[in-house]
């Protein structure tokens, strides 16, 4: 027998077991007649990710004490989700690396990618109405819009080099935060909790997913590629005005503010290391890790609504490692 003191010290996941379930749902459900969509959606699906909107289902559903086979369902479906506006954001970034290997669409091309991407989505649907309950359709539906209408407004700003903090904030809080704000809210809505908690619950989900969000971007300017499974400097090449390089532009000199305006305003590549010079020296790396700590502290206020459980502890560490992550 094993000595506690013998034991490794890695920590046991408190959803190994559940997200197991999870990884059976999503291979049970990703299967097509069309090779091709097979194809490509094993191809992303099995490159793996995080799963941390998955995990906020379980977490919050375990949390609030709810066990039934239906949080498997909606941590599958949110997963899917997830991976269909990430088969569309690398075509319309054009970006050529995700979960350390070369993009869908750097694999099997745009127009594959997109339609795949629509399989996703329309497969998540079919999940959400055997899934049988109106309030779980209406989260869902609300936030696929509202992430579709986020990934517009972020077209729209492209090379914007006066675009303005809430602007920008708002982006954000669309494309990423509000599948956060759904994957905690449908935790509780399994659990059947009353409209304040459930609300709490949602809150932390915005929080946290707004503060993912601004380390996200920063991580575009001093991240590791390796670590991350993506390249990094793609945002500036395709001329995204993130906080970074609002906060570097108020904070530089007026050469350098130059510098960064033309950079959004046309795209570039050859000028990133001036320009990562200018982010770090201006502290707008740290800047912004701050604006996202703020909110990962909003999100840990939330968290009051819940007993005291593993899955709470959980939620808290998500905090975390949200601001302070490499991956
Ligand atoms: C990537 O999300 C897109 C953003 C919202 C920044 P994740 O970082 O959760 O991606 P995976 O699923 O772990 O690959
Ligand atoms: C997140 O934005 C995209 C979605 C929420 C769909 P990014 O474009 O910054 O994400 P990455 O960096 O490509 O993962
Ligand atoms: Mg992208
Ligand atoms: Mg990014």
């Amino acid at each position: 027998m094993i000595e506690a003191e013998d034991a490794p010290a890695t920590r046991v996941d408190p959803l190994a077991a559940a997200m197991q379930e999870v990884d059976a749902t999503i291979r049970e459900r990703l299967s097509s007649h069309v090779a091709l969509i097979n194809q490509i959606s094993h191809y992303i699906i099995s490159a793996g990710g995080k799963r941390i909107r998955p995990r906020l289902v379980l977490l919050f559903a375990q949390a609030l004490g709810f066990e039934g086979r239906e949080r498997y369902d909606l941590a599958a479906i949110v997963e899917f989700i997830h991976t269909a506006t990430l088969l569309h954001d690398d075509v319309v970034d054009e970006s050529s690396m995700r979960r350390g290997r070369k993009t869908a669409n750097a694999m099997f091309g745009n127009a594959a990618s997109v339609l795949v991407g629509d399989f996703l989505y329309s497969r998540a649907f079919q999940m959400m109405v055997a899934v049988n309950r109106m309030r779980v359709l209406e989260v869902l539906a609300d936030a696929t819009n509202v992430i579709a209408e986020g990934e517009v407004l972020q077209l729209m700003n492209i090379h914007d080099a006066d675009l303005s903090v809430p602007d920008y904030l708002r982006v954000i809080r669309f494309k990423t935060a509000k599948l956060f704000e759904a994957s905690a809210r449908l935790g509780a809505v399994l659990a059947g909790v009353g409209p304040d908690v459930e609300e709490s619950c949602a809150d932390y989900g915005r929080s946290l997913g707004t503060a993912f969000q601004l380390v996200d971007d920063l991580l575009d300017y001093e991240g590791d590629p390796l670590a991350l499974g993506k390249n990094v400097g793609d945002d500036l090449r395709e001329g995204k005005p993130t906080l970074p390089l609002l906060i570097a532009m108020e904070r530089g000199t007026a050469a350098e503010r130059e510098l960064i305006r033309h950079a959004i305003e046309h795209g570039e590549v050859q000028g990133l290391p001036q320009i990562v010079d200018v982010v770090r020296r201006t502290g707008a790396l740290d800047a912004t890790r701050e604006v996202a700590q703020l909110e990962a502290d909003q999100a840990r206020v939330c968290l009051r609504v819940l007993p005291p459980s593993t899955a709470r502890e959980a939620l808290l560490e998500l905090c975390v490692r949200s601001v302070h992550r490499s991956s």
